[in-house]
């Protein structure tokens, strides 16, 4: 047995803030509600669903883009930063939500995407009108290619979706030009972070939301903004879903140390308003050490824990991924924040029915090693139990409430995640974990919309998930989520520190503030400490005891 605690007071004291143990519910905007049937969700199918929200327990939701966008990456390629994509609806439709929100006591997180624009953002366009050498141009990453006439680009750097992360444009004379660095899809064209328009133009971004009341940002690819200045050859493949790992010199591409400044500046500006409004991270960075720099005092708020998203469901994995974020973010004051899905990976669902230690698949499609159904919606709500005992913020990812699982059996012609194409169809990519949800079973669309159209074609076996099939259902997932947010609130969990009572191969035991939470990873089912009295439990208890793949919460 290994006994130990994290609750070392940091340098500059901890944080603070309604956000430091916030339960936030990930809205992907297309996927949710159907407000008008066309297939694609959209703000009024939102808003209209927020009481449901409310219900199921959770603080705050965060909304993946919404702007006006030719969708090239489902909304990641903003072509205008401060309006509304007709598909999803208005201004007033955002501002309507925003307020709705408010009143059923839920903040909103909005989704920024700094990194890059879509190509058919004006200043792109402006750009691909303009010379070499012009302002226009030196708001991107445009470059002369190498070689003799130009033909090669001017770095080997791979685009994180496959294929080549410079194209070569064509001049307003027919001719072959320069490139421009895309670290995503073509048609994302990478930002210049050492313009100063470039961050002008940002910070009126953000108090353009702020001043519309939004309570955060989530920031894409936050530890991309700045490259290293020579544009380095970095010989290495490139993944989304794997940051710069500590065995490995820093990519030239990744997590440079001029990201801060920028995150510093954005921080003055959110603390020059009313409210706590936060900034949160999406940076793919390891080591923990490397990832707590993202929310040093005066920068951001939260940085999702990938590492964590990522580790093997076992016992000595999970202890360690828990204390080493733990340790990491109490040095610098600030909370960990867990999360276990997103719109950009396989459901926990599903992921944790695969083999244990096999490769982490980009999607999984009928061809591929499926998972273990069963197994996995286990191992989820184990999981899930663990995570919202933690210390620290979570995110809960929309339709992890309901256990569902990936949809592993997309037809391929139905992808549009721009993977499965940019990777020469190695990679299926994410649109099973983003096929719209189901909320009632005996409804067209299971209640996403008021037709059949889906974006995405949902599952025949999709009824039985659905939320009014679980609703009021003892040992539904649903209800165990709502059943644990409640707890959560009651015990005041989510703040304070961890003291580990137990940690071996088989077994992860500690105590937070009042509750005792125990996970078993091995094959026999162990007992509560004795006079326990249970909370609650992520499957029901054999006997008194607590089985494989399950996680308990007691009163001890
Ligand atoms: C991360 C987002 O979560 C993902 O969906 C997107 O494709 C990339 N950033 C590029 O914006």
């Amino acid at each position: 047995m290994n006994t130990q605690h994290t609750d070392q007071e940091s340098a500059t004291g901890p944080a603070t803030g309604w956000w430091t143990e916030a339960v936030i519910y990930q809205i992907y905007p297309r996927s949710f509600a159907d407000s008008d049937g066309d297939g694609i969700g959209d703000l009024p199918g939102i808003t209209a669903r927020l009481g449901q929200l409310a219900d199921l327990g959770v603080d705050a939701v965060w909304l993946s883009p919404f702007y006006p966008s030719p969708q090239a990456d489902a909304g990641y390629d903003v072509a205008d930063y401060r309006g509304v994509e007709p598909l999803f609806g208005t201004l007033d439709d955002a501002d309507k939500l925003i307020a709705d929100a408010h009143a059923h006591g839920l903040r909103v997180i909005v989704d920024l995407v700094p990194n890059h624009t879509s190509s058919a953002h004006a200043w792109f366009r402006a750009a691909l009108a303009a010379a070499p050498g012009s302002p226009e141009r030196g708001r991107y990453v445009f470059r002369d290619g190498r070689g003799p006439d130009g033909a090669e680009p001017p770095n080997d750097w791979r685009s994180v979706f496959g294929g080549p992360a410079w194209t070569r444009v064509t001049d307003p004379d027919g001719r072959p030009g320069q490139w421009y660095l895309h670290l995503f899809d073509t048609a994302q064209p990478d930002l210049n972070w050492d313009s100063p328009e470039v961050r002008a133009e940002f910070l009126d971004v953000l108090r353009f939301w702020l001043d519309r009341g939004v309570d955060g940002f989530r920031v894409d690819v936050a530890h991309g903004l700045i490259k290293q200045a020579d544009l380095a050859d970095w010989q290495e493949p490139q993944e989304i879903l794997s940051g710069s790992d500590a065995q490995r010199p820093r990519p030239p591409m990744w997590d440079q140390d001029g990201v801060h400044e920028i995150y510093r500046e954005w921080r003055r500006l959110l603390d020059s308003y009313d409210g706590q409004r936060i900034l949160v991270a999406e940076a793919w960075v390891e080591p923990a050490e490397r990832l707590a720099r993202y929310v040093r005092p005066d920068e951001m708020h939260q940085a999702f824990n990938f590492e964590y998203l990522l580790a093997a469901w076992t016992a000595p994995a999970q202890y360690a991924v828990i204390t080493r974020s733990l340790e990491a973010t109490d040095a610098v004051g600030a909370p960990t924040t867990w999360v276990l899905s997103n719109h950009d990976v396989v459901r926990h669902a599903s992921r944790l029915g695969l083999p244990i230690g096999v490769p982490r698949p980009n999607g999984i499609g009928v061809g591929d090693p499926q998972p273990d159904a069963a197994l996995g919606l286990r191992r989820a709500r184990a999981a899930t139990l663990l995570m919202l005992a933690l210390p620290g913020s979570a995110y809960l990812y929309q339709g992890e409430e309901l256990g569902l699982p990936e949809h592993t059996a997309l037809p391929d012609e139905a992808r549009q995640d721009p993977t499965w194409e940019r990777s020469g169809h190695t990679e299926r990519g994410r649109d099973g974990c983003r096929v719209p949800i189901p909320w009632e079973a005996d409804a067209p669309s299971y209640g996403f919309g008021p037709t059949d159209a889906s974006w995405l074609p949902q599952p025949a076996s999709w009824a039985e998930y659905a939320r009014d099939r679980q609703a009021g259902t003892p040992g539904s997932t649903y209800e165990m989520y709502r059943t644990v947010l409640r707890l959560r609130r009651e015990h005041d969990l989510g703040r304070g520190a961890l003291r580990w009572l137990a940690s071996g191969d088989e077994v992860l035991h500690f105590r937070t503030g009042e509750v005792g939470v125990l996970t078993n990873f091995g094959a026999a089912a162990v007992p509560l400490p004795e006079g326990a009295e249970l909370l609650h439990a992520s499957c029901p208890l054999d006997d008194g005891l607590v089985p494989t793949d399950a996680t308990a919460w007691y009163r001890p």
